[in-house]
Formats: structure tokens, C-alpha cells, sequence
């Protein structure tokens, strides 16, 4: 191999990270550029240097590990993690293949297979890279989806609400469209829509091993405006057995079918919701003319800058606007310094009613105000041009709190 592989390695033994570094150290292919006792201490070390490769041994605390191994796949998706495990039950293996691991060695390893490994990893990383960037610049292969997440970090605002009116208004404007219900404890989309769904989330998740595209259809529920609904989990306990590296691996496999991807999510800031706003391409962001959801979405915008998001693709959203609260939608704007993108009539009448017979008034009201705000929301999401999933966010700077 021409160049160099730069491994970082995690083990909280002194010894074996020791043994581990001089395997590594007599290929002159490879070099350890860090090591780690930890997750944590990995991370830290991530946020300094940049492997191709990390080394991870687990320990017998699985949960933890798997934990660990998800927050630095999830941060540093480039990062090809191969995990060293004492153990060699197949369930363990698929478990940290789900969190993201690109391979699975059982301990002790010998050198010749830790070393092959790790160029195996390499190699592909590389190829894989190579072969997206190509697809991109040559316009091939790579379909024009949408994924529009609406999100807040105070509940009740109208997320619900607003995504699956939205996407009904996309699917009855004949765009082939999906309404994903990631709010995983609460979701309640299938109702909204009348849908008794024979398939949910969790069932998707845990019966295939590979998400194949066409396969995953089988899992959705249709609706009659031609909008295809992916049904949150039945019982709020099956929000444990879904991970984030499922919902990436699933949504990868919807933007082959699909022109848009609209999601409802829960309030909860979570691994889960960093995910999709990393993977969204349309963050909007909703907040009603009250100070806590103001306060509380302020604090999000600010993690995104934290984690160096890109917060350009943030939209901001006021839902029932002409609620008199104190809070202006002036505020809104003045707060993220930025123009506010939507906003959208009080109407607790229609959307009560609506939402209480599961018919949609984007639909079956066409004519209200509000309904048609929803309709050209539709249509702006179509106008602007899908921007970049990742990358060095445009930071807005927020301004001084708000007095609580
Ligand atoms: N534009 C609107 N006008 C009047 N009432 C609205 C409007 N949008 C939402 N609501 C009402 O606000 C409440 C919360 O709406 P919704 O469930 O859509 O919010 P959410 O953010 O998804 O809440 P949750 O945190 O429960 O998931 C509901 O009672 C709904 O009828
Ligand atoms: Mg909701």
C-alpha cells in the first residue's frame, strides 16, 4: 500500500493498546497517529486528529460500548471503526455491525488478520468515497431527493401537524413522497392519517438484516393521496431497540425511491434527532409565538453551532402566527437573526377537527387559509434546490436570551 493508514486505537488495558500498537507499528504501511482508553477519551482525541481507522476493543460492558462506538460513527461517519471483542456470539456481532462498525475480530487477534483488516477497511472506505463523489459530479446515479425534517425542541408546537399536511400537499402535487414517524415514543402519523399499519418501524428494523430499497416498501403504509407513511413503533419501550445507525441506513435506502422524505420527530434531543438533522437536507424548524418553545429552540440552534452543523439548511418556522402571546414573529426572526422562512394562521377549529377524524385539511378543506399556506409551503420545499446535507455550517449568531 503506497500510502499511510492512520489508526487510532481504543483499549482500556495499558498493555494490550501497547501489544496493539507494536502489531501495527511493523507494517510500514500503517501508523498510530493516537490512543485511547475510552469512548470518551476517543472522541476527545478525534476532535484533535483525523484517522482513516479506529481500533476499538469493548469491554464486557456491551451497552456502554455500543454507545460509545455510536457517538464517534455518528460524529466522524469518514472514520472506519473495526471492533476487537472477546465475544463471538452472533448477536453481539450484529449488534455493533448496527451501531456502525465496519468489521469484527474476535480477541486475540493475530497480526496478520488485524492488519489485513484494516487495509480490507481502507480500500473500501476509499472506493466508496471515490465511487459517491464521482456519481455526484457527474450528476449519475444519485437521485434528487429531499429530506425535510420538521423539528423543535418544545413540544406541541405543530410538528405533526405541519409534516403530515406537508406531505400530503407533496403527494397530491405528484411528487412520490414518504412521511417517515420518527417521533419513536409518541408517534401518532397512522392516526392522523386513518392508517391501521400491519408493519411499523420496529418491525422493518429488526426483520432485515440488509434494508434492501424495494424490499422496504413492503413496511410502508399507503394513504389515499398517494403519500407512503414508514409507521413509528406501537409501544413507546421499542424506541430502545431502534438505534440511529438504523435510521441513517434506512433513510439512505428511501432516497432511492423517493423524491421527498418529509419526518416527524420528537422533542427529545437525542443521538436519534442529531441524526436526522445531520442527514436532512430541509431543517424546519417550528416555534410558536410563546417564549418557551422560543427559548427552547434557541438552545438547539445553539447545539447545532456547537456541533458544527450546518445550520444554513435550517428554516424557520412559525406555526400559528397570529396567536397573540406577547411573542411577535418579529421576535422569532430577531432571535435567530434571520428571515423567518413560513408561518402559518391559528386554526385550532380545523386542525382539531381534522386530526380528530384523520382526514388531513390540506386535503379536505382546501380552501381554509391555513391549508393553503401548507400548499405553497409544499411549493417553496420544491422551488429551492436541495441543499447540502453536510459541511462547515454559514453559523448565524444568536443574539442575547431572552428574558425568561
Ligand atoms: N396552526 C395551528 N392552529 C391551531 N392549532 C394548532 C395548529 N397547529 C397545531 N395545533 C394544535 O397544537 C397541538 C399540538 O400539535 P401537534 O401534535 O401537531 O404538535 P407536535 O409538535 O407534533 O406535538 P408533540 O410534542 O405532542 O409531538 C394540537 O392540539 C394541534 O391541534
Ligand atoms: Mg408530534
Amino acid at each position: 500500500m503506497a500510502e499511510t493508514v492512520e489508526v487510532l486505537i481504543i483499549d482500556e488495558n495499558n498493555d494490550t493498546r501497547q501489544s496493539l500498537k507494536e502489531m501495527l507499528g511493523a507494517n510500514p504501511g500503517i501508523e498510530v497517529i493516537g490512543e485511547a482508553r475510552d469512548g470518551k477519551e476517543a472522541l476527545n482525541r478525534l476532535s484533535i486528529i483525523s484517522p482513516s481507522i479506529v481500533v476499538m476493543s469493548v469491554s464486557e460492558e456491551v451497552s456502554e460500548s455500543i454507545k460509545d462506538l455510536e457517538a464517534i460513527v455518528l460524529r466522524y461517519p469518514t472514520v472506519g471503526v473495526i471492533v476487537l471483542s472477546q465475544h463471538r456470539d452472533w448477536y453481539y456481532v450484529r449488534q455493533y455491525m448496527r451501531a456502525g462498525a465496519k468489521d469484527y475480530l474476535y480477541m486475540p487477534v493475530t497480526q496478520d488478520i488485524l492488519i489485513a483488516t484494516i487495509e480490507d477497511v481502507y480500500r473500501m472506505d476509499k472506493e466508496i468515497h471515490r465511487r459517491n463523489s464521482e456519481a455526484f459530479r457527474m450528476g449519475q446515479d444519485v437521485h434528487p431527493v429531499k429530506i425535510v425534517s420538521f423539528v423543535s425542541s418544545k413540544g406541541g408546537v405543530g410538528r405533526t401537524t405541519l409534516a403530515v399536511n406537508t406531505a400530503v400537499a407533496l403527494a397530491a402535487s405528484g411528487k412520490k413522497t414518504v412521511l417517515a414517524d420518527f417521533d419513536l415514543q409518541s408517534g401518532v402519523v397512522s392516526l392522523c392519517l386513518n392508517l391501521k399499519p400491519s408493519r411499523t418501524l420496529t418491525d422493518l428494523v429488526h426483520e432485515m438484516v440488509e434494508i434492501d430499497p424495494d424490499l422496504l416498501e413492503r413496511y410502508l403504509s399507503s394513504h389515499e393521496s398517494g403519500l407512503r407513511v414508514l409507521p413509528a413503533p406501537r409501544h413507546p419501550e421499542e424506541m430502545e431497540l431502534i438505534r440511529p445507525a438504523d435510521i441513517r441506513v434506512v433513510l439512505q435506502s428511501l432516497q432511492k425511491n423517493y423524491d421527498f422524505i418529509v419526518i416527524d420527530t420528537s422533542a427529545v434531543i437525542n443521538d436519534l434527532l442529531l441524526t436526522i438533522l445531520e442527514l436532512s437536507n430541509d431543517i424546519l424548524l417550528v416555534t410558536t409565538p410563546s417564549l418557551p418553545a422560543l427559548h427552547n429552540n434557541r438552545e438547539l440552534m445553539n447545539l447545532m453551532i456547537e456541533l458544527n452543523y450546518n445550520t444554513a439548511k435550517v428554516h424557520q418556522i412559525v406555526n400559528r402566527a397570529t396567536l397573540k402571546h406577547g411573542v411577535t414573529v418579529k421576535d422569532v426572526a430577531d432571535t435567530f437573526s434571520t428571515d423567518i422562512y413560513w408561518q402559518l394562521d391559528d386554526d385550532a377549529g380545523l386542525v382539531e377537527r381534522a386530526a380528530n377524524e384523520g382526514i388531513p385539511f390540506v386535503t379536505s378543506a382546501q380552501r381554509h387559509r391555513l391549508a393553503r399556506q401548507i400548499q405553497d409551503l409544499a411549493h417553496r420545499l420544491q422551488e429551492q434546490s436541495a441543499p447540502e446535507t453536510t459541511g462547515k455550517p454559514a453559523a448565524p449568531k444568536l443574539k442575547k436570551r431572552h428574558r425568561q
